[in-house]
C-alpha cells in the first residue's frame, strides 16, 4: 500500500478514502518518496507528536521534506524554533495577537468583506474564489500591519508566488517573492521606527520580555510568516468553505435559517477542509513508535485532515459534513506550543465573510468548473464561477 504523499494533486483529489485505510491499516507509515518520511494518520498519535518538542523538532522546518524546494534565504521563524527559544519568542510576538486587539479588528474585517461583496450581484455568473474571495485575508493582513491601501494586491502576487509554488500559473520564483516581500517590511519598519502608530509592527517594535526585544531580522521573519500562514489558509477556508455548502444544500439552508450556527459551521469547514495538510518534525533521537522504529533525523509528516476525519474522535459521522457538530476537537490548527497564533484572526475572518455572504445571498450555486490550485501544504481553489442570488423565501426577506 503506497500512496502519493508528496505530490500536491494527491491533496487536491480527495484524500479521504486514502487517509482512511492508512489510519486503518498503517498509522505510521513509511515513504520513500522525496528522500523518505513518516506520515502519521491517527488523531491521538499526531497530538502526542505534537506535545515532544524535545522528541520531534520543528527547527529543520514544517514543510513535508522536498528535494526540489529552493535552499538558503531561510530565515529563523517562530514556527522553526524549538523550545526554549521558541517560548520566549511566542510570548513577544503574542503581544499583537491579544483577544481585545484581534475583537477589535472585526469593523475593518467586516468593511474589507463588504467592499469585496460588492463585487458580486444578484443573478449574474462571478468568478468568486480569485475576485472575491482571495484578496480578503491579503487585505485583513495588510491592514494589521498598517501597510498602506495601494500596497495591498502587491501582497497578494508576493505570498502567492512564496506558497503556491507549485502552481505553473505563477511565474515569480518563491526565492524573488521572499526577496521582494523583506524589502517591504524593511521599508515599513523603518517607517515605524519614527514612532506614533498603534499598528502591529509598532507593537512588535516595542513588545518587551524579561528586558528582551525582537531583533529587527525577528520582525521581519516574523512577517513573512505571517503573509505564507495567514493568506492562503484562510482563503483556502473561505473559497472551500463556500463549495462545500453549495454541494451541501441542505447544510446551507440551515445557516441561512439560523445564522447563529455559522461559528459552529466554520469550525466544521476547518475539520473537512483543514487548510494546512500537513506539518513536518524530524525525530531528535530514535523513537519506538506503535510497531515502528523512527530513527533520530527522519522526517515525520503529521496529516492534520487523516486526523480530523478519525472515527475515533469524531464518530461514525465522522466522513460527513454537519455543519451543527459540537464538539469539534480538530486539528485543523495543530495542537501544542506551535498551535496556530493566528487562529482566532482565521476565525472571525470565516464567521464574518460568511454573515455578510448569506445575508446577502442565501441562494449560491456553481456555474462552471471549479479549477483547483495544486499545493501539498494549501491546496486550494483557483477559479470557480458561482451565481448567487438574493433572498426568495419570505422568510429571508424578512431577515
Ligand atoms: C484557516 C486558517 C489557518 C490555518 C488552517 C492555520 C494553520 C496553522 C497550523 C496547522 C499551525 C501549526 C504549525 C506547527 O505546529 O508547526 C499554524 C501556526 C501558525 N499560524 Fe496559522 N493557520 C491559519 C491562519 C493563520 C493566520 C490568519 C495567521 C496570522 C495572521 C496565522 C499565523 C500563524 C503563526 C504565526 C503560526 C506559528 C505559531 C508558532 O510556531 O508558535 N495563521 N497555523
Amino acid at each position: 500500500m503506497d500512496y502519493p504523499l508528496h505530490s500536491p494533486d494527491f491533496y487536491v483529489n480527495d484524500p479521504a478514502p486514502a487517509y482512511r485505510e492508512l489510519r486503518r491499516r498503517s498509522p505510521v507509515h513509511w515513504t520513500d518518496a522525496n528522500g523518505g518520511f513518516w506520515a502519521i494518520t491517527r488523531y491521538a498519535d499526531i497530538k502526542w507528536i505534537s506535545s515532544r518538542p524535545d522528541l520531534f523538532s520543528s527547527a529543520r522546518g514544517v514543510m513535508m521534506p522536498n528535494p526540489d524546494a529552493p535552499s538558503g534565504n531561510r530565515r529563523p521563524m517562530l514556527i522553526s524554533t524549538d523550545p526554549p527559544r521558541h517560548g520566549a519568542l511566542r510570548k513577544l510576538v503574542s503581544k499583537g495577537f491579544t483577544p481585545r486587539q484581534i475583537n477589535a479588528m472585526e469593523p475593518d474585517i467586516r468593511d474589507i468583506v463588504r467592499g469585496a461583496l460588492d463585487r458580486a450581484e444578484a443573478g449574474v455568473d462571478l468568478e468568486f474564489a480569485e475576485g472575491v474571495v482571495a484578496p480578503v485575508p491579503t487585505r485583513i493582513i495588510a491592514n494589521l500591519l498598517g501597510a498602506p491601501y495601494q500596497d495591498w494586491e502587491q501582497f497578494r502576487t508576493w505570498s502567492d508566488a512564496v506558497v503556491g509554488a507549485a502552481d505553473p500559473d505563477i511565474t515569480l520564483t518563491p526565492g524573488e517573492a521572499l526577496g521582494a516581500l523583506t524589502q517591504y517590511f524593511q521599508h515599513l519598519i523603518e517607517l515605524r521606527e519614527a514612532g506614533g502608530t498603534n499598528d502591529l509592527i509598532s507593537i512588535l517594535l516595542e513588545a518587551e520580555v524579561d528586558g528582551e526585544r525582537l531583533s529587527q531580522e525577528e520582525i521581519l521573519a516574523f512577517l513573512h510568516l505571517l503573509l505564507i500562514a495567514g493568506n492562503e489558509t484562510t482563503r483556502n477556508l473561505i473559497s472551500m468553505g463556500t463549495l462545500i455548502l453549495i454541494n451541501h444544500p441542505e447544510q446551507l439552508r440551515k445557516l441561512v435559517h439560523d445564522p447563529g450556527l455559522i461559528p459552529t459551521a466554520v469550525e466544521e469547514m476547518l475539520r473537512w477542509i483543514t487548510p494546512a495538510t500537513h506539518m513536518t518534525r524530524y525525530a531528535t533521537e530514535d523513537v519506538p513508535f506503535r510497531d515502528k522504529v523512527i530513527k533520530k533525523d527522519q522526517a515525520v509528516v503529521m496529516l492534520y485532515g487523516a486526523a480530523n476525519r478519525d472515527e475515533e474522535v469524531f464518530g461514525d459521522d465522522a466522513e460527513q459534513f454537519v455543519v451543527t457538530r459540537k464538539p469539534n476537537p480538530h486539528l485543523a490548527f495543530g495542537i501544542g506550543e506551535h498551535a496556530c497564533l493566528g487562529m482566532s484572526l482565521a476565525r472571525l475572518e470565516a464567521r464574518v465573510f460568511f454573515e455578510e455572504l448569506l445575508a446577502r445571498f442565501p441562494h449560491i450555486e456553481l456555474a462552471g468548473e471549479v479549477s483547483r490550485m495544486r499545493s501539498a501544504m494549501a491546496p486550494g481553489v483557483r477559479r470557480m464561477h458561482v451565481r448567487l442570488s438574493a433572498a426568495t423565501t419570505k422568510k429571508a426577506v424578512h431577515r
